[in-house]
């Protein structure tokens, strides 16, 4: 290959979000508001994220649909759902200003669905107490990605589009700025930056079935922890319990949730509708026990309880996987979700995009039969350790992080529609804190040109080599061990099996061939992609061996047992070493203050007619 220029082009820019979907697009649009030179780099198109898949709705306390919901409900709500894990401070403010985000993003041209009286509608998602997710149909992320794109454009935020991130540089613990290359044509551009705020998802892609589109690599993960960061409770990974499961070619595509919110039935291979036998000792009471009460609920009974399908996500693709062991199953491996009880003209205004994906991928019409659905790998509630008000990495200065590649809010187990709110409500934290840092920094400090080279040559370097094995080949295995090893439920003897294989892996992934020139080559992306799937795989098992009990998206077959004695801390992962080996340590949580504890432990009663998320008129 002939030697290439250092760095084709040299930027200065006071902030760079690495990720444009709508966490990075908000963080970009506040850093710009606030007076910060702002750039986005995005390795595929502005917004083509994986918030297009939170498609069912944003979790916020509008109280448009039902007027006993408040912000501490909500609270509560995520705090249970997260298997006590979530980070209340950061669930706290999620809670109060979620409401604002969603009527701003409304103010900037959001079209949501309407009540009859004209107000933003809101339909039930699992954990959440009242019908609370605003929605546009089933396509909510997409109509706010659309959002803040518009409002993006016009807010003077520079794009680089199909440039790929591969370095973040650190001195003396601060971010100084990243090296990146043009997908299209290979040449490198050096990014100087006095903040760096990482929005890049999360890694889907690690398992053979998922929700993820390609981007999904963990690449945030990787490049944060790569420069010092500590990633938190990463063995945490939400397998969303419906996904489509035939035919084989979309296996794994999501079924929204808004199905089940909508009244969506689960039954088994036996026509029985099975989620009554699996209501966990913390909901008894909460949840309907029988098809009496449901109806009630349906008929809007606002003393009946909720149907068994909204439990939170990790008990239903628990269940769901249990059925199917147990040999309940469908033909194909799944159990039956059906909607094609309620009104056909309904089924497709409130969920056109389930018609159409049904219909045309599996010639399944499910306004008259029922759809084939079983879990998928979707979204990471594990990610890089940030402080709670300002989304700053916990160890490396002016470094931010936001959206699913952020930790804290959702602990062990994220409920429906809070990623929506939680990239709004956060990614403008991080780009007001982010923004306020760089503007009080004077100046940008060099990037020295040996590192900067250093980075170029290890990027190059499948390019490179002689000869090796075929990056496409090695992301195929990777998958498959860890769906088989590392899955929704594992052991401590798959988890041992995956590290080993892991191990096995990073060799062969530093001896990746690739054929080809720089230019537009998938099989270099590729090479670069696997590199921070291993990196996210291996931090993944790690925690998940240190783990020895069961909570929310992390079931041990081992300890089945949740353990509240010894297990109330996060994991954290971080580099050590002069060999950089990945340590996993333990922290506490953070302990509960005394409005959380009264809060937690209130009647429904108590926490309605709240007044901060005030009911807000059109
Ligand atoms: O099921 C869904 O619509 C996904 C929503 C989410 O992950 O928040």
């Amino acid at each position: 290959m002939p030697s290439l220029p250092a760095v084709s082009k040299t930027h200065e820019f006071d902030v760079i979000v690495v990720g444009a979907g709508g966490a990075g697009l908000r963080a970009a649009i506040e850093a710009s508001r606030e007076g910060a030179r702002t750039a986005i780099i995005c390795k595929s198109l502005l917004g083509k994220a994986h918030t297009v898949m939170a498609e069912g709705g944003a979790a916020a306390a509008l109280r448009n649909t039902d007027p006993r919901d408040t912000w501490k409900v909500h609270f509560r709500d995520t705090i249970r759902g997260s298997k006590y894990l979530s980070q209340w401070p950061m669930a706290m403010l999620h809670a109060q200003e979620a409401p604002e985000r969603i009527r701003e993003l409304e103010r900037w041209g959001a079209v949501f669905d309407r009540t009859k009286d004209g107000w933003i509608n809101q339909r039930n998602f699992g954990g959440h107490q009242y019908p609370r997710l605003a929605h546009v149909g089933d396509r909510t992320g997409l109509e706010l990605i659309r959002t803040l794109q518009d409002k993006g454009v016009h807010s003077g935020i520079e794009v680089f589009m199909e440039v790929t991130v591969t370095k973040l540089f650190t001195k003396d613990g601060t971010v100084t700025g990243c090296l990146a290359y043009e997908r299209e044509t290979g040449k490198f551009h050096l990014f100087k930056a006095k903040s760096v705020v990482v929005a890049t998802g999360g890694f889907g892609k690690a398992w053979k079935y998922n929700s993820n589109s390609w981007e999904y690599t963990g690449d945030g993960h990787t490049l944060a922890y790569e420069a010092g960061a500590e990633l938190m409770d990463m063995e945490f990974f939400q397998f969303h319990p419906t996904g489509m499961v035939w035919p084989p070619s979309v296996r794994g595509t999501l079924v929204t949730e808004g199905v089940r919110g909508e009244g969506g039935i689960l039954r088994n291979s036996e026509g029985k509708r099975f989620m009554y036998d699996y209501i966990p000792e913390m909901f008894q009471g909460d949840f309907a026990e029988t098809e009496e009460e449901v109806q009630r609920w349906l008929d809007g009974d606002k003393d009946a309880r909720r149907p068994p399908e909204l439990l939170t996500r990790d008990v239903v693709a628990r269940a769901i996987r249990s059925e199917v062991k147990a040999g309940r199953g469908t033909e194909h491996g799944g159990v039956y979700l059906d909607i094609s009880w309620r009104d056909a003209e309904y089924v497709k205004k409130k969920l056109p995009s389930m018609y159409h994906q049904f219909k045309e991928l599996a010639n399944v019409d499910i306004t008259k039969v029922p759809m084939e659905v079983g879990p998928t790998a979707h979204y990471a509630m594990g990610g890089i350790r940030v402080d709670h008000e300002s989304q700053e990495s916990t160890t490396v200065r002016g470094l931010y992080a936001c959206g699913e590649c952020a930790a804290g809010l959702h602990g062990a187990n994220r409920l429906g529609g809070n990623s929506l709110t939680d990239l709004l409500v956060f990614g403008k934290r991080a780009g007001e804190h982010a923004a306020r840092r760089a503007l009080e920094t004077k100046e940008h400090p060099e990037i020295p040109a040996e590192e900067v080279q250093a980075a170029i040559d290890a990027a190059v370097a499948p390019l490179e080599r002689e000869s090796g094995e075929n990056p496409f080949k090695v992301h195929e295995e990777l998958e498959e061990l860890m769906q088989d090893n590392a899955g929704m439920i594992r052991e401590a003897e798959d988890l041992k099996k995956a590290l080993e294989g892991l191990a096995a892996f990073a060799e062969r992934v530093r001896n990746i061939k690739v054929g080809g020139n720089i230019q537009y080559n998938p099989g270099w992306h590729e090479a670069l992609d696997i590199h921070n799937l291993l990196v996210c795989a291996e931090a993944t098992a790690r925690a998940a061996l240190e783990r020895e009990e069961s909570r929310g998206g992390h079931t041990r077959a081992d300890f089945p047992q949740s353990d509240a004695e010894y297990w109330q801390h996060h994991n954290i992962v971080l580099k050590k070493g002069a060999d950089g080996r990945m340590e996993v340590r333990r922290v506490p949580l953070t302990p509960w203050s005394d409005e959380v504890n009264r809060i937690m432990e209130a009647s429904a009663e108590e926490l309605s007619g709240d007044t901060h998320a005030e009911v807000h008129p059109l």
